[in-house]
């Protein structure tokens, strides 16, 4: 349908008349661009809402000092947009079925779209198998405890006041001799960010050195929430394939050899549990020191390997200082703490620090010192080799009862490191139908397809095993075998 200038006879008074109108003609985009571009920005930023009534070609024209035929050219491309919509004799109107490309595209606003975040079923849910739970045993919630009242006992003004964006010292200091130990990473004390978990990291990361459009690589498939971070910023998200190695670095420089940044999950890619090669440690390492791009680590996981040696961080191998590295304690303690850090590569470290500051100041002081303490004084060791121990059991459980029951048609990978396991379904069984078929049964589980960003995609199930014992993990899997054998 063409736009028709006769559409905006007779023009009510609508928000549209309050808006700021205006244009530059020093700019060199033509007007009706300029024109187009204002009311598809205004739209984004919701300003003009769905239905909204705008004003007359005739109208707008006067306003801004342009052509009539601007104003009209740029009603009618943005009416082939679908941004507006026109009707006979009533005027023309902000769609209210707006197309979601329109919103993917917009260069000039960096505002973050959440209409299109999807719901997460697994969010919150305590039952069994949901992701991202873990049990932590009395010692450490007796130790918690004590550390809690010691450190609350001790609080100063100091603690009371606005303190470090960067984080309380007595933290960064012992998460830097952690990372360096157990991690091999290069950092001091003044590149450690404290934040509250790696989903703000990913924000913190977008915001600093990303603007609108960048082309990113992801993992295909990949975490969830990274992506959703990276659509919500209105970035180019490019889904590089995940194999027995990793990331296929050489994938990513094909599909998009100047993205400005590349998320991984090295050490144990989520979901698949891959380890990305040493080869291709070093030539992502090499692309982004040649191309002058960033990459995020995400370390999600690496405390709870059960067996076998890990390699040592990324960031360990990184001598151009392109990475960035990020570690959590939502997952090796519990996700309700929210504290996690980044270990900021120097040229970053400013513009970091303001971005922390501007967001929300700095992490709250309450939690910070007894996580602190609970490192230095060698809690954390012993609660993460209680830990292993706890669930190393708990997997070991669930893949016994899982391959008793359902042995037949389901393939388990047994992890060496992480939070989940993953059962891929033989056949032609759809991971989506039985997710939706077992939630409806009480058991949580997710499908892995549902984290690919292109195709091809992989059929399993996705089970959290360290939130749940062993006598909460038999029933849950003997119910899902028996799903799973009634839909195969
Ligand atoms: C890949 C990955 N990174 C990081 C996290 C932890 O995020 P946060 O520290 O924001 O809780 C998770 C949690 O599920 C994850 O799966």
């Amino acid at each position: 349908m063409r736009y028709r200038a006769d559409h905006l006879a007779n023009p009510r008074h609508t928000w549209a008349e309050l808006f700021h109108w205006q244009i530059d003609r020093a700019f060199p985009n033509t007007l009706f661009e300029q024109i187009a571009r204002q009311i598809r920005n205004a739209v984004l930023s919701q300003q003009l809402r769905p239905g909204t009534k705008l004003p007359s070609t005739r109208a707008l024209a006067v306003r801004l000092g342009v052509s009539r035929a601007s104003v009209v050219a740029a009603y009618n491309h943005l009416l082939a947009e679908g941004v507006v919509a026109g009707k006979v004799g009533a005027g023309t109107f902000i769609a209210s079925d707006l197309p979601n490309d329109i919103v993917q595209t917009s260069p000039h606003h960096r505002i973050q779209r959440h209409d299109d975040f999807p719901e997460n079923p697994t969010l919150g849910d305590e039952r069994a198998f949901t992701g991202g739970r873990v049990l932590v045993d009395a010692r450490t919630v007796e130790v918690w405890r004590k550390l809690t009242q010691r450190t609350f006992r001790s609080f100063s003004p100091y603690h009371l006041g606005y303190t470090d964006p960067r984080g309380a010292i007595e933290l960064r200091e012992a998460v830097c001799g952690y990372v360096r130990a157990a991690r091999g990473v290069n950092c001091d004390v003044d590149q450690i960010l404290i934040t509250s978990g790696t989903q703000q990291a990913i924000d913190l990361t977008i915001r600093t050195v990303l603007t609108e459009g960048d082309s990113v690589w992801v993992e295909n498939p990949a975490y969830p929430m990274t992506v959703q971070a990276l659509r919500a910023a209105r970035m180019t998200v490019h889904a590089v394939a995940v194999d027995a190695h990793g990331m296929d670095v050489a994938q990513g420089m094909r599909l998009a050899p100047k993205a400005k940044l590349a998320f991984v999950t090295p050490s144990h890619q989520f979901p698949t549990g891959a380890v990305l090669s040493m080869a291709r440690r070093l030539d992502l390492i090499r692309w982004a020191k040649s191309t002058g791009a960033w990459i995020f680590e995400d370390d999600y996981a690496s405390e709870y390997r059960y067996s076998g040696r890990p390699l040592t961080s990324l960031q360990s191998l990184d001598t151009a200082q392109r990475v960035i590295y990020v570690g959590t304690f939502n997952k090796v303690l519990f996700p309700g703490l929210r504290l996690g850090y980044v270990i900021v590569p120097r040229p970053l470290l400013k513009s970091f620090l303001s971005s922390r500051y501007l967001m929300d100041r700095q992490p709250s002081s309450l939690h910070q010192p007894i996580v602190a303490t609970f490192l230095a004084e060698g809690h954390f060791l012993a609660h993460l080799r209680r830990m292993r121990q706890m669930y190393t059991r708990q997997r070991d459980v669930l893949a016994a009862e899982l391959t008793k029951r359902a042995g037949d048609l389901v393939d388990i990978v047994l992890p060496d490191q992480g939070l989940h396991l993953l059962a891929y379904l033989r056949s032609k069984m759809s991971d989506v139908r039985i997710e939706k078929i077992a939630r409806e049964s009480g058991v949580i589980t997710r499908a892995l397809s549902r984290l690919y960003l292109a195709g091809p995609t992989r059929s399993a199930l996705i089970l959290g095993f360290t939130g749940y014992p062993p006598q909460v993990i038999i029933p849950a899997a003997a119910k899902l075998a028996k799903i799973i054998r009634a839909n195969s």
